[in-house]
């Protein structure tokens, strides 16, 4: 197959038949809204809280994996993720819980609802309808009710901005102000210079997708913001280009998966690296990569640096993912697939369904 010209507008166009770019080059705007949505829900919980939990799979779940990151230098009680049916034995009516689903209809976070429910936590629901919605309407819970139509890992902003907001309104986080601010402008920044309209030789995101292409991403990350990107970044290529991706993070890949890249050199030649850095990471974090990448370089067919930018946790973490959302967009365009269907989640959840 012939790859297109990625300065070929009419050409990507007619791949993205769903109008994923689009969606992507409006992120900046989704994140206004999605801040304006949570600052307009009236709940009232208690800021007594021990804990905080989100339940969510997938392109929602990682809203809580982003939250997690973006507040766990300044949250002074334990934050969880929780991606499956069951909810740990901690949880109780102490824990605050959100209950993160764009289609409403997921079963495991529906699960995790009615065991946070019987429990007596108070939950807030992020969700486009669906069951979810329904359930806490019955009980009368509070929602932020987002746009429908979109596919949700190109929701982020909806999927994940509420939770800071909700926690920033119920003062156990600070004012995170300054730091959407900067956020929203370097997103704008981002979607001129990743831009189609940008030609490839200036154009970050064009060139890392060409250089992706024909290739399986291995996306390392470290601490804080760069390890939800490196996850980001994984599920993006998996779902937009439709490739397998892999990720992890430093320090843990040193003391197990560094070694991995010894053997089966003619395979792993058809590997790309990609390193996520921040200025932020520490003088510990930055000799390990260096290390790392000096020792398993040579077993992939080569290996690229992206830097994160910005000064605040919000504008590094968004400023990568921003990135890799253009870059997976481009490589779904390089390898002819429409970005958007996800054919073999929906296949799965029928199949679900129907037993
Ligand atoms: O990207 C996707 O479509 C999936 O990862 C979904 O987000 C996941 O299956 C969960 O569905 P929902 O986001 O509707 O809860």
């Amino acid at each position: 197959m012939n790859a297109i010209d990625l300065d070929d507008l009419k050409a990507i166009k007619k791949i993205d038949e769903d109008g994923m770019l689009k969606t992507i080059e409006d992120f900046p705007l989704q994140c206004r809204e999605a801040v304006d949505l949570a600052c307009g829900l009236s709940f009232d919980i208690p800021s007594d809280m021990r804990s905080v939990v989100v339940l969510g799979m997938g392109g929602s779940g990682i809203g809580g994996d982003i939250a997690k990151v973006l507040l766990e230098d300044e949250l002074r009680i334990p934050f969880l993720v929780n991606k499956g049916y069951l909810l740990p034995r901690f949880v109780d009516d102490k824990t605050l819980c959100f209950a993160v689903s764009y289609s409403g209809n997921t079963e495991e976070t529906l699960s995790g609802f009615d065991q946070a429910v019987e429990r007596g936590c108070p939950v807030i629901s992020i969700t486009t309808g669906g069951l979810l919605e329904n359930k806490a309407e019955e009980r009368s819970l509070p929602i932020v009710k987002i746009p429908k139509g979109l596919q949700p890992r190109a929701a982020l902003g909806y999927l994940s901005l509420p939770i800071l907001v909700v926690l920033e309104r119920m003062a156990l986080i600070g004012d995170k102000g300054q730091g959407i601010q900067e956020t929203l402008a370097i997103l704008d920044e981002r979607a001129k210079n990743f831009s189609p309209h940008k030609p490839l030789n200036q154009n970050e995101a064009k060139i890392l997708a060409t250089r992706l292409c024909g290739k399986v991403p291995v996306i390392y990350g470290s601490d804080g913001p760069t390890s939800v990107a490196a996850l980001r970044w994984k599920c993006q290529f998996n779902e937009n280009s439709k490739v397998p991706a892999f990720w992890n993070v430093f320090p843990e890949l040193n003391h197990n998966e560094t070694v991995g890249w010894e053997l089966l050199g003619d395979i792993t030649d058809h590997f790309l690296l990609l390193l996520l850095r921040d200025a932020e990471e520490s003088e510990r974090v930055k000799k390990r990569v260096e290390i790392t990448r000096s020792l398993i370089e040579g077993r992939f067919g080569g290996a690229s640096e992206v830097w994160s930018g910005g000064k605040s946790r919000l504008a590094r973490t968004f400023s990568l993912i921003y990135l890799g959302d253009f870059v997976s967009f481009y490589l779904a365009a390089l390898n002819g697939v429409n970005p958007s269907p996800v054919e073999r989640i929906s296949v799965l959840k029928r199949r679900l369904s129907e037993e």
